[in-house]
């Protein structure tokens, strides 16, 4: 398959999928205001072009948890990914770790960490929603700590149940088990119907342990929002902190003072970021919060970041407000969908190919130079 952005990656996804699922990706919470800002915002700073600058020597890798990364890019988690490819997880994870960055696994991912963990050798990140079940909470950091995860991710914009108007109509989170109407619109989507059925059962394989929440991916999808906790507070990030010694992500900020209380509380990255405008539309794009929140803990912690990324040139941006790292989220799921392992690691050259071109022609070699010339190179338009 021959994609040469991440809307080709997109047009093919929605060729192969049933659209119960291509929804469930591309859909976002009430009327989508916020999903579209994210995107639509970046075209708010323009790059300034310079040339005559010898920029022969380039190279896109950052440092964030301590850690030298060859690339800002991080795929970030996307729950039920495991329903839009087989053993999606594992391609995704694959072609991450081909290119030297980080996988996060979500809490309602399809395969299960150890699995995940035996099948590559990269960095892998653990997320975790705050669960009413602290049981289940408790099993899953164990099995992520013994795996060796290297980071948890805490996800915090998730405490209210939200609505996708698209899931709604489809009946993805109401449906629990495959009725007839559903069985012939998957069958409209043969390739997808015939790789599903070689891969077998679909479910949550984290949670085979807990049939209360459902024994396969539909019943799970519909039960699983009930389990986050609607009553955690910032007392659950400081037992986190307490719980987990490894490196520990929040994802899920948006404000200057939620930014300030995860320095405090000894948090060592956040996550700009508004669950890609799936939780609540109307709040603000990421990339506009991204500079205050910089300036307010970038000393602290790292910064990193999500929302509307799907081109070299958006992370560069990014990169030039202040991020450390990058988190793709519907962009490759869509890579995946479409073409498996090589559908991810096209659109990571893609995009890291946008992303050379982008600081070449601003004049810059590397990030460091792209942040200390930010004022430069990034022209701010209302
Ligand atoms: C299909 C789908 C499932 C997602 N599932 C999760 C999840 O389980 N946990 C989580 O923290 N974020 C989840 N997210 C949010 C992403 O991690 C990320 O914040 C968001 O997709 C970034 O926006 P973008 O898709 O515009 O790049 C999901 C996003 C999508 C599209």
């Amino acid at each position: 398959m021959n994609l040469a952005n991440w809307e080709d990656a997109r047009d093919a996804a929605r060729r192969r999928l049933p659209k119960i699922f291509f929804d469930f990706i591309d859909g976002a919470a009430f009327s989508e205001t916020t999903a579209r800002a994210n995107i639509d915002d970046f075209e708010k700073w323009t790059l300034e072009q310079r040339v005559l600058v010898d920029v022969a020597d380039r190279h896109l890798s950052t440092r964030y948890l301590g850690t030298g990364r060859p690339s800002p890019l991080i795929l970030g988690p996307v729950g039920f990914a495991g329903l839009f490819a087989p053993n999606a997880e594992i391609k995704a994870a694959r072609a991450a770790h081909n290119a030297g960055i980080p996988f996060c696994l979500s809490n309602f991912g399809i395969v299960s960490m150890e699995a995940l963990r035996d099948a590559t050798d990269g960095p892998l990140w653990f997320q975790l929603y705050v669960l009413k079940d602290r049981d289940l909470s408790e099993n899953l950091l164990r099995r992520a700590q013994s795996i060796g995860v290297e980071a948890l991710v805490i996800t915090v914009d998730s405490q209210v149940k939200s609505v996708r108007e698209k899931d709604t109509r489809n009946g993805f989170r109401t449906l629990t088990k495959l009725t007839p109407g559903l069985a012939l619109k998957l069958m409209r989507k043969p390739r997808w119907v015939a790789g599903a059925l070689m891969a077998g059962p679909i479910r949550i394989n984290n949670l085979s342990d807990y049939p209360e929440y459902g024994t396969n991916a539909l019943e799970q999808a519909a039960k699983l929002g009930h389990l986050i906790d609607s009553s955690m507070t910032w007392d659950d990030v400081a037992r986190f902190r307490e719980r987990w010694k490894g490196k520990l992500i929040i994802k899920g900020i948006l404000s200057l003072e939620d930014a300030a209380q995860c320095a405090r509380l000894g948090v060592d990255a956040i996550i700009v970021s508004n669950h890609g405008g799936r939780q609540l539309d109307g709040a603000r794009s990421s990339i506009s919060v991204l500079p205050e929140v910089v300036g307010e803990v970038g000393d602290k912690l790292d910064v990193l970041f999500d929302g509307g990324v799907r081109r070299g040139g958006h992370v560069v941006k990014a990169m030039a407000l202040g991020a450390k790292g990058v988190l793709l989220g519907r962009s490759y799921a869509y890579a995946v969908a479409a073409d498996g392992q090589r559908g991810v690691e096209t659109l990571l050259e893609l995009m890291r190919v946008e992303m050379d071109v982008a600081i070449g022609h601003i004049g810059v070699r590397n990030f460091n130079e792209l942040f200390e010339h930010r004022d430069r190179v990034l022209r701010r338009h209302a």
